[in-house]
């Protein structure tokens, strides 16, 4: 039987009971898959990776040796939060990399965004393969492949993929989540501990805010993205608004204000935020005026160079979710 197709008979793991006895079978599984042996696997912090780890953690602890590459374009408190719950919680053989600089250095003055996603890719997969030739005695490398990433080869997640890890790479895989739906993705991972904010979190390219600081990626730019979007989050949390994906979108043009009775020329902010089922159509959902206006207020009073706040209404088709 193709161990990479979902057996007719399988059950789809929609409570607690059913996500323990997955674990339990998969913890078994990825024993007798991998002995005594080392696993590396790149962390990044989404849900499947996440989900990966904890799993194997329960089944082989140290012996699983997570990589987290910060490539700079992560949003507020991500990589910190990957080193609380795996490092700090669930005491795992972390390598946490701050490779910030180097990714920000190489996109300097790049401006045409599929150059940046290739350049971010690429640097990537740099990144992690140094890290992974500067260990020894691994065997096994696990990933965090889902069953629509096998359903859907030319899906929307192929279709954009960057983040592949080189194909030379001698390592046997190792693949539990590779027959599970999403959402029984995000019921496993929940009866692994693994915190809400982690279970649920929406999904977030490879190239992070790389594509959504637009054209050539400045910091000041990038930092004033990842704070406008850390309030629209916040924002959104505090009303209990239920979203399937929205952030902030930072262009490189400016426009012209007025701050402390003085002219100012400074960036705008775009709020994006979509729902959808597939990511294939999308459409644009009613932010109650209240949420919007606290947002934008916040924005403009906490976010240094900024001096315009917009809403994106354009639904999927026309405009793609991302801006780039
Ligand atoms: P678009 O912009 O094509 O996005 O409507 C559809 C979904 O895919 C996500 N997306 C990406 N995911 N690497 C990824 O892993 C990428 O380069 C990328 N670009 C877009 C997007 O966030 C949305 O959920």
């Amino acid at each position: 039987m193709n161990k990479n197709m979902r057996p007719a008979e399988m059950q789809r793991i929609n409570t607690p009971a059913l996500a323990e006895a997955f674990i339990a079978e998969q913890v078994e599984a990825v024993r007798a898959q991998v002995g005594d042996k080392k696993v590396l696997l790149a962390l990044s912090g989404g849900v499947d990776s996440s989900v990966v780890a904890a799993l194997l953690i329960k089944a082989i602890g140290k012996q699983l040796v997570c990589v987290h590459v910060n490539h700079g374009l992560m949003r507020k408190g991500e990589s910190e939060q990957v080193i609380e719950v795996f490092r700090d919680q669930m005491d795992a053989n972390l390598i946490y990399v701050d490779a910030a600089d180097r990714f920000l250095d190489l996109l300097a003055g790049v401006d045409e965004p599929e150059r940046k996603r290739k350049i971010i890719g690429g640097e990537f997969i740099k990144v992690f393969d140094e890290e992974a030739r500067k260990l020894e005695g691994i065997s096994f490398l696990a990933q965090g492949t889902i069953y629509p990433d096998i359903l859907e080869s030319d899906g929307v997640k192929a279709h954009h993929n960057v983040g592949g890890l080189p194909e030379e790479m001698e390592f046997e895989l190792v693949e539990p989540l590779r027959l599970l739906f999403k959402d029984e993705v995000r019921e496993v991972g929940r009866a692994l501990g693994l915190p809400e904010s982690m279970v649920e979190r929406q999904p977030f390219p490879g190239p992070g805010l790389g594509v959504r600081c637009l054209g050539a990626i400045t910091r000041d730019r990038l930092a004033a993205l990842r704070e406008s979007d850390a309030i629209l989050r916040e924002e959104i949390a505090a009303a209990g608004l239920k979203i399937w994906q929205f952030f902030t979108v930072v262009p490189d043009f400016r426009s012209t204000g007025v701050r402390d009775g003085k002219r100012a020329f400074d960036w705008p902010v775009i709020i994006r935020a979509v729902n959808t089922v597939d990511a294939i159509t999308a459409t644009v959902p009613e932010i109650p005026w209240e949420v919007l206006e606290k947002v934008t207020s916040r924005i403009l009073a906490e976010v240094p160079g900024v001096c315009r706040v917009l809403y994106d209404l354009t639904p999927k088709p026309v405009g793609t979710i991302e801006w780039e």
